[in-house]
């Protein structure tokens, strides 16, 4: 049996650092290197104030400072650490295409074959190469091709290890996981490969945890759980709309079905649409695949769930117009949150960019708030979506640290992040220095809607109908 004493892992994101963290520090005679091609993030991993990690989750400050230095290692120096590896994890991103065929859809596979590409070029012992980017099925294959076309005789096994990690979560998530997968060849080198991997694992996990399958199942497991979870979401969020106009609470249907133990009571709760790198994304790619091969009727079936997403966002956005008298044009409206969840720093494909683009092309001054989320940030996923110059972003929106100066002398309020301490303010004194009518629109579900009645706002929350 392969016993592995070196991992290194490319890629150093929100998936690559926590997952290499934890694993170095579960394990303490592996010594475990995560390189990048971004100086700035590397240097802010071996920064010795913990607090500027670039990635913010949880619970992720105390790991690293455990096992830095000693057996996690942040570097730059990529061909050094693939040289030294015995097992490689590729954990760097694969963004949606936006060019050529698959635009919008299939996921580029760009840095992955310059990994695979990198990685031939310098081996010069046998490795394990894990796959812990979220890939189309059959990447593996891809991989392969291009490793063993190299003709220096290093050999390769490829495992595929996606992740169910969730952000704000993740180093719970990693330390106490439901299950790990583990994909690979069922040729006796890909059975020694696997079980190599599932030794790190099971330093930490009992090993029923521990799934082996082959390589396209595990690849398909992780788009299939991301679609499944993704559409709950929308089931619920479509239900909020129908709340909404029924004068039903969606919050009560979402916890008399969650006690049906067949459906269970997780990933019921409405929101102003889901966000993050993977759902959206992950989605795409099944409904890519799915057209590829002819299933029609699977694509349109798994893309509703996107449709029903994007629709969710946008009436929550023409509701803030609509019940501001029909014009937001100069109006100063808050936005209280732009991760794309609470707990993290990450805002990709976060509802608040979608909300804010909508209200500033209906030419409202918006104030954004966040607790993690940086003004560079907020105008950086602004400018992504091109809809506007940069010059009249900066002009139409704000970003400030203090929540109340952020809704001060504001016509409305629309909560985007579920933070904790939104719950916590002093929601009078926030309304006493608000123009009136206050409005607050709840995105998130998270506020005492009867207490912010009867201090004097006006309220709207996702999935709440007038009775
Ligand atoms: C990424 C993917 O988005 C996700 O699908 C997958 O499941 C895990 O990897 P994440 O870690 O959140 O998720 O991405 P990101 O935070 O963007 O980190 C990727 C890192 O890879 C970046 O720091 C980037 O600089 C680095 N990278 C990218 C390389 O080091 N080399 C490359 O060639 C390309
Ligand atoms: C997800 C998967 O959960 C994880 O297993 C996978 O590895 C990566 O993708 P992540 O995107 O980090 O993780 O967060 P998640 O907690 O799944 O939330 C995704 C989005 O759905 C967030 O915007 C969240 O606010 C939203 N959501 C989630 C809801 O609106 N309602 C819910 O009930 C649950």
């Amino acid at each position: 049996m392969k016993s592995i004493k070196n991992i290194c892992c490319i890629g150093a994101g929100y998936v690559g650092g926590p997952t290499m963290s934890v694993i170095a520090f579960k394990c303490p005679e592996i010594k475990v290197t995560v390189v990048d091609i971004n100086e700035k993030r590397i240097a802010a991993w071996n920064d010795e104030d913990v607090s500027k990690l670039p990635v913010y989750e949880p619970g992720l400050d105390e790991v690293v400072k455990q096992a830095r230095g000693k057996n996690l290692f942040f570097s730059t120096e990529v061909d050094k650490a693939i040289d030294e590896a015995d097992m490689i994890f590729i954990s760097v991103n694969t963004p949606t295409k936006t060019y050529g065929i698959g635009k919008g859809m299939a996921a580029d596979l760009k840095y992955i074959e310059l990994c695979a590409r990198q990685i031939a070029s310098v081996a010069k012992t046998d490795k394990i190469i894990v796959e812990k980017s979220t890939l189309p099925v059959r990447t593996a294959e891809a991989l392969k091709t291009i490793l063993n076309n190299t003709g220096n005789g290093v050999k390769f096994e490829i495992l595929s290890n996606p992740e169910f990690l969730a952000e704000g979560t993740a180093i719970d998530d990693l330390l106490n996981a439901d299950r790990i997968l583990i994909g690979g060849d069922s040729t006796p080198s890909g059975e020694i490969a696997k079980q190599a991997l599932v030794d790190v694992y099971a330093h930490w996990l009992p090993k029923e945890r521990i799934l082996t399958t082959n390589v396209w199942s595990s690849e398909l497991s992780k788009l299939t759980a991301n679609a499944f979870l993704a559409q709950r979401v929308s089931s619920i969020n479509a239900l909020s709309e129908l709340c909404e106009v029924t004068g039903a609470d969606v919050n009560e249907v979402s916890r008399a079905i969650g006690t049906d133990s067949r459906i269970g009571p997780k990933f019921l709760k409405a929101s102003v649409g889901f966000g993050g790198s993977c759902f959206q994304k992950d989605i795409l790619n099944l409904v890519y695949i799915a057209k590829t091969y002819g299933l029609n009727e699977v694509a349109d079936y798994w893309e509703q769930v996107i449709i029903m997403n994007d629709h969710q966002k946008l009436r929550f956005a023409q509701n803030i117009v609509k019940s501001l008298f029909n014009t937001v044009s100069g109006k100063k409206i808050t936005m209280l949150g732009w991760a794309f969840k609470k707990d993290t720093n990450d805002t990709r494909e976060s509802a608040a960019i979608y909300v804010a683009d909508y209200l500033l092309n209906e030419m409202a001054e918006l104030t954004v708030y966040d607790p993690k989320v940086s003004e560079e940030q907020v105008l950086a996923d602004l400018d992504y979506l091109n809809s506007r110059s940069e010059n009249e972003n900066r002009k139409l929106i704000k970003v400030v640290n203090d929540p109340y100066e952020a809704c001060k002398d504001a016509h409305a309020i629309a909560v985007l992040t579920e933070w904790d301490e939104f719950k916590t303010y002093d929601w009078s004194k926030i309304h006493d220095n608000m123009l009136k009518p206050a409005f607050l629109f709840d995105g998130r579900a998270i506020l005492d809607m009867d207490k912010l009645e009867e201090i004097g706002f006006q309220v709207y929350t996702i999935g709440i109908g007038a009775e």
